[in-house]
């Protein structure tokens, strides 16, 4: 039941966390304000009204968190950068102090024996460059590149692994589309050029780190595979133009230099004067390899069935007109967001790159996978999981099933650490193999860290 499936020697275990989902310090020592401050403090936006403030205090307690890293025994930590710390306003003046903060944390991570991995965009957007366009303007998608280089002068000699964005389709559907993450728009369709801006941001920040003399550089991309909800023509059409729009929107630019579809490509900005053609150049300029952020399969049909919504939608309203409507996935096992749980899902997301991508595609790293229950501490203390333990299991063997088939894959980041800031879903949902008691910031260990742990210091004594 509890064994560690069978993975490489060198095969690469890490857990994963982000700036405003751990840190808090939201104001503090020079940090300037993201659009996450502006959208929690507007009322609604958040369940419970609840904010990253605060957080898990993860500002001032780095040092107990790398030691519950260093203690875990995992190979890796990959955690996110925020812009706003170390620039406030999102250009020109450096915040010293927000570097230094990753400059400690990092070297208080290869002092345990973790590689560090960075990302750079983790959703938390200075609220300056949002005042100027924000992602719907391409300039910052150039701001991101000169943020990177800052950074890269400062770690690049000592960050193992980066990541320019964390899933830009998120940021462009929920930030973008529908506005139930920041910044809060609801453009619909009119989000497109957001994707692009974001894509564009990835690779100018590519070849930043390249020029800076940084290596190993991927991206951090959330992909499911999508099934249609029936084997009608109609729900077969209406998943594959989900599928387009969630997953090869994405990834085919970054591994190809092409959007996926004509009538795709003809709605980003750029067009007319020709830049197009150039933008994809940049968005696909090469990577060390490519982070899937793996969560569920979506099932999708026609518009208008009367099933309650997706959970692949967290609560949101699509716009109007539509050819195509997630559905529930009936019969599975589901987190506590009811969130279905299918390991295999991670299995075909993986043999699908593959197939689809040959040679093209560069090694592959899970970046992200994990599950949400609302977790806490027994009488004894103890925090028991035994779902999260299967999860994880399910999923490690999904994985290795996946090499076993021929595909490249390197490593699994769990997500996360730490129970944290859900963003929208605010504090309820705890993702962590670490409890947080919110009131006293205690951290406890749940068993899932203890099978982590244990498994994974069997693994170094065998090796
Ligand atoms: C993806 C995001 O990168 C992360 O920020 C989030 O907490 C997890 N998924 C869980 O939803």
């Amino acid at each position: 039941m509890t064994g560690f499936p069978r993975l490489p020697e060198d095969f690469v275990v890490g857990v994963s966390t982000a700036s405003y989902q751990i840190e808090g310090a939201a104001a503090e020592e020079g940090k300037g304000p993201s659009i996450w401050d502006t959208f929690c403090a507007e009322p609604g936006r958040i369940r419970n009204g609840e904010t990253g403030e605060v957080a898990c205090d993860h500002y001032h307690r780095s040092k107990e968190d790398v030691a519950l890293i260093r203690e875990l025994g995992v190979d890796s930590y990959r955690f996110s950068i925020s812009w706003p710390r170390v620039m406030p306003s999102g250009a020109g003046h450096v915040n010293a102090a927000g570097l230094d903060f990753y400059d400690r944390l990092v070297d208080d991570l290869l002092a345990a024996g973790v590689t560090p991995a960075a990302t750079l965009y983790h959703w938390d957007l200075p609220q300056a460059l949002q005042d100027r366009g924000g992602w719907q303007v391409r300039e910052t998608a150039q701001r991101m590149a000169d943020y990177a280089t800052v950074v890269a002068e400062r770690l690049g000699d000592r960050v193992g692994m980066w990541m320019p964005v964390n899933e830009p389709v998120v940021a462009t559907m929920f930030g973008h589309a529908v506005g139930t993450h920041a910044p809060g728009l609801a453009l619909g369709f009119d989000a497109l050029p957001v994707a692009h801006h974001l894509l564009l941001g990835h690779g100018l920040t590519v070849q930043a780190l390249r020029a800076a003399g940084v290596g190993n550089i991927g991206i951090a991309s959330n992909h499911a595979p999508t099934w249609p909800a029936t084997g009608s023509d109609a729900d077969r059409e209406a998943a594959e133009s989900y599928d387009t729009l969630v997953n090869w929107l994405f990834a085919d630019p970054v591994l190809c230099g092409t959007y996926p579809d004509e009538l795709l490509a003809s709605l980003m900005p750029g067009h007319a004067d020709g830049t197009l053609a150039a933008d994809l150049e940049i968005i696909s300029t090469p990577l060390d390899w490519f982070g899937v952020n793996y969560y569920q399969p979506v099932p999708v049909g026609t518009p208008g069935s009367a099933s309650a919504s997706s959970p692949a939608l967290e609560g949101a309203a699509l716009p109007e007109g539509l050819p195509f409507e997630p559905r529930v996935l009936p019969d599975v096992p589901t987190t506590g967001l009811d969130w279905a749980v299918v390991p295999d899902g991670l299995h075909e997301i993986l043999t699908t790159f593959a197939r689809r991508y040959g040679d093209r595609l560069p090694p592959l790293y899970i970046t992200e996978s994990g599950c949400a229950f609302h977790d806490r501490p027994a009488a004894d203390g103890a925090v028991r999981d035994p779902q999260r333990v299967a999860y994880h299991r399910d999923h490690l063997a999904a994985v290795a099933r996946a090499i076993g088939d021929g595909v490249d894959v390197r490593g699994y980041f769990a997500w996360s650490l730490l129970d944290n800031f859900e963003w929208a879903l605010g504090y309820e949902p705890r993702f962590g193999l670490v409890h947080v008691d919110y009131d006293t910031q205690v951290r406890t260990p749940k068993d899932s860290y203890r099978w982590f742990q244990e498994h994974l210091s069997a693994r170094r004594r065998s090796g």
